[in-house]
């Protein structure tokens, strides 16, 4: 798919935009802080909800406005959707679709879907797993964007547990027998959402590693094997380590792992009234990523970490490719971050997306296989060269 119209309101640095764009390759150059990124976060915002950059939705509303308006018309083997999405800091997104109101927004997530690409990959290599587990999740949801509803609902479900387990552990230690029934119903409400969580992460990681490999090798041209596993807090439990290929087909049968999740809540109880927290679920696994047998992180060069970074976006592309046409490929500012080897490869492997939305402070940036239409970006104006 492409996207054929982009139009922003009050959207980050942007009042007013409107933006006709082709398929192929378009590069949006200018100098720093000029609105390059501000483009294409809007683009990759309409699939998942989420930005590359932020946590919360407050920073993409205008300063001093009360709400951004993202509307995109995406073509997808010839036909025209149009998506619309108004953001209002601290509440529920409300989203349009060829201009009928939608109950629920998930309705409109994935319509636009996008892989980027940007300086920040390195942190999904380098940082805490809280990346790794966002970068899983936030391709589960394009995926399948039902999943979107368990993803926050499981975030609400652990924040009332949490608050749960803190107030009983309180009472117990103030030697009062605290009412356990109702953290009973949470344990089940928790290990029902977390087992559908967990088993879909599975399921995308064993669809990413082959393409993971792939990528890895044709990027690096390295020598080490690119390797990918999951750790889950409930086979260390159950005093297992990472995830083996038993376990992997295990962990994806959702009412059993969903039965052995509340097992081991029981088992843990103890631990958790003292220390107050949810030690079991998909919000205490990892991604794991080794190289040739060494974990990436702490081990692998600043070199290698972004080849297994890359690596990873593209074996996101080439996951969501298979699962229904091509996504818009977003590189936002990464050229200038690679080797003139890299940079060659990494030009070579996405020349053939439908649709590659590149940033670049300068247009040497732009590797030459890349040849496409040239918007500048200056002060907030955006001209088609
Ligand atoms: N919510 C907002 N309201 C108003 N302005 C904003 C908002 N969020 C960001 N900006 C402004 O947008 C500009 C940054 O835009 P952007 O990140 O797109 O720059 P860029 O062209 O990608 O720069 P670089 O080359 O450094 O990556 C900054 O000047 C910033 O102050
Ligand atoms: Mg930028």
């Amino acid at each position: 798919m492409y996207v054929s119209n982009l139009s922003l309101h009050d959207f980050r640095s942007y009042t007013e935009l409107v933006l006709a764009l082709d398929p192929g390759v378009i590069a949006f150059v200018g100098h720093n802080g000029q609105g390059k990124t501000n483009i294409v976060e809007a683009v990759a915002y309409l699939g998942t909800f989420t930005s590359h950059r932020v946590a919360s939705d407050a920073a993409l509303v205008r300063h001093g406005t009360g709400g951004a308006v993202i509307r995109a018309k995406a073509v997808r083997d010839g036909r025209e959707t149009l998506v619309e999405l108004e953001i209002v800091a601290g509440r529920a997104n409300r989203a349009r679709l060829n201009r009928a109101p939608v109950s629920r927004t998930r309705d409109v997530m994935g319509i636009v879907r996008s892989v980027v690409f940007a300086p920040e990959d390195l942190e999904l290599v380098k940082g805490d797993p809280q990346a790794r587990r966002r970068f899983l999740d936030d391709l589960v949801v394009l995926l399948t964007p039902r999943l979107a509803g368990v993803r926050s609902e499981y975030d609400k479900i652990l924040r009332q547990r949490g608050a749960l387990l803190k107030s009983a552990g309180a009472a117990r230690r103030r030697g009062g027998g605290p009412d356990l029934t109702t953290l009973d119903v949470w344990d089940g409400h928790l290990a029902a959402a977390g087992a559908e969580l967990i088993a879909a992460r599975i399921e995308l990681v064993q669809r990413l590693r082959p393409h993971v490999a792939r990528a890895y090798e044709e990027v690096s041209a390295g020598q080490e094997e690119a390797v990918l596993g999951y750790r889950c807090a409930l086979l260390a439990v159950d005093g297992e380590g990472e995830a083996g290929p038993d376990d992997e087909a295990a962990l994806t049968d959702v009412p059993a792992l969903t039965e052995r999740l509340v097992a081991a809540m029981a088992r843990l109880r103890t631990k958790e009234l003292e220390r107050g927290v949810s030690l079991v679920g998909p919000h205490r696994d990892d991604l794991v990523l080794t190289l040739g047998g060494l974990p990436v992180r702490g081990y692998a060069s600043h070199g290698e970490s972004w080849s297994f970074a890359l690596a990873l976006r593209l074996a996101s592309y080439e996951v969501l490719r298979d699962d229904g046409g091509s996504p818009v490929l977003i590189l936002d500012d990464v050229f200038a971050e690679l080797d003139t080897r890299r940079r060659t490869r990494l030009a070579a492997m996405v020349a053939d997306a439908e649709q590659v939305l590149i940033t670049a402070a300068v247009p040497e940036d732009v590797p030459d296989q890349l040849e496409g239409a040239r918007f500048t970006v200056a002060g907030g104006e955006v001209t088609r060269e």
